[in-house]
């Protein structure tokens, strides 16, 4: 009789330097204490039951079952398949899985439960093929260590979305800091430091099919679009650029110091930058400007920004002062699910199981 098998990951906040890192300049991300559990253990029927609850304002249940000729398939009452993005990404660690490690040939459950909202900037898909990977891994037994779950799941993330990045997937094995330079990934110690996210939306279950499909290809057009704007004015987007690049590294020597009256003045700046190429909807702008307004000491959107037609969806980031209740009731007033996270948090967690 096999065990349960339990694993936990958290969740990715970029901190500085989202989008500029696409052109190899400097970003800084970290883990944050919002985790998500997947848990794998035996069922009597064949073929695999996925159960997802607890996703911020989100949750289903489907079975996953093989097709004639080994393709799997979801089968439930609608086209979730493409709806939402969680779905995809255990369907396709399940079909990597068997292929490159032949796993498979009997019952599965797969439950996840998740403190992160999709399609935020949290890194939710990334989170999702990490621990699914590392928990079905464990249980058929497949022998490695965390660098192949990283590597497996990067791999299954980019099937998905046909491009990935690999801070989400480096982060959510390993946890803690990690800054990107020139495409390297790197590890780095620093501080703890306590912030307020406040997410904009996830996707609701009344959201149409393609609506919700186009939502998960987000940060691929705001990506896109900010190709395009730099297209346009070449030589200023280059000093846009550099001056991240630089707001990225004294934002570490902040961190380092303890430095949080220039840490924040540091995430305004950045802010600034992320609104002049153009990734900022309004009810971000709202959001950051209410934080500043009150006395934080530093908001700025995270992650990839949001579009005003996609109805804002997205994350900022709030480094608080002395005034972080009153920051996190006006959030939640603009209709914005409110978090206190910690930064620093730990990697890939075995919890029950045999581990790695
Ligand atoms: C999205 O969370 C961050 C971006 O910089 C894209 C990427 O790094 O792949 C916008």
């Amino acid at each position: 009789m096999v065990q349960k098998i339990r694993v936990s990951v958290p969740a990715k906040v970029i901190l500085f330097g989202e989008h500029f890192v696409v052109y190899g300049k400097r970003a800084l991300a970290t883990a944050i204490n919002q985790r998500l559990v997947v848990e794998v253990s035996s069922r009597e029927k064949g073929g695999y039951h996925v159960k997802i609850e607890n996703i911020p304002t989100f949750g289903l249940e489907m079975d996953l079952e093989h097709e004639k000729g080994g393709n799997i398939k979801a089968l439930p009452y609608k086209d979730y398949d493409t709806a939402t993005k969680a779905i995809a990404y255990v369907k396709e660690s399940i079909v990597y899985l068997e292929k490159r490690y032949g796993i498979g040939g009997e019952g599965v459950e797969i439950e996840i439960k998740s403190e992160i909202p999709l399609s935020a900037g949290l890194g939710s898909s990334a989170a999702t093929c990490v621990a699914t990977i590392a928990a079905l891994k464990d249980y058929f037994g497949v022998s490695g260590d965390l660098e192949g779950i990283r590597a497996d799941a990067h791999h299954v993330e980019k099937a998905v979305q046909g491009a990935a990045s690999p801070v989400d997937t480096a982060i959510s094995t390993y946890g803690g800091y990690v800054l990107v330079e020139k495409g390297e990934v790197k590890r780095l110690h620093l501080p703890e430091l306590n912030l307020i996210v406040g997410c904009i939306g996830s996707i609701p279950l009344s959201m149409d099919v393609k609506k919700a499909s186009e939502m998960g290809l987000k940060t691929k057009r705001m990506v896109e679009e900010v190709k395009v704007r730099k297209e346009s004015f070449v030589k200023v987007f280059n000093s846009f650029f550099d001056a991240s690049d630089e707001i990225t590294a004294q934002a570490i020597n902040a961190i380092e110091d303890g430095d949080f009256v220039k840490l924040g003045a540091l995430m305004n700046i950045n802010h600034g930058l992320l609104d002049a190429i153009g990734v900022v909807p309004r009810r971000l702008s709202e959001l950051v400007k209410r934080s500043q307004e009150l006395g934080a000491l530093g908001a700025k959107v995270t992650g990839a920004g949001g579009l005003d037609e996609m109805g804002s969806v997205g994350s900022v980031l709030v480094l608080p002062g002395e005034s972080g209740d009153r920051i996190k009731a006006a959030i939640e007033m603009a209709g914005a699910l409110v978090m206190d996270v910690k930064t620093g948090d730990a990697g890939l967690k075995i919890e029950a199981g045999s581990g790695f």
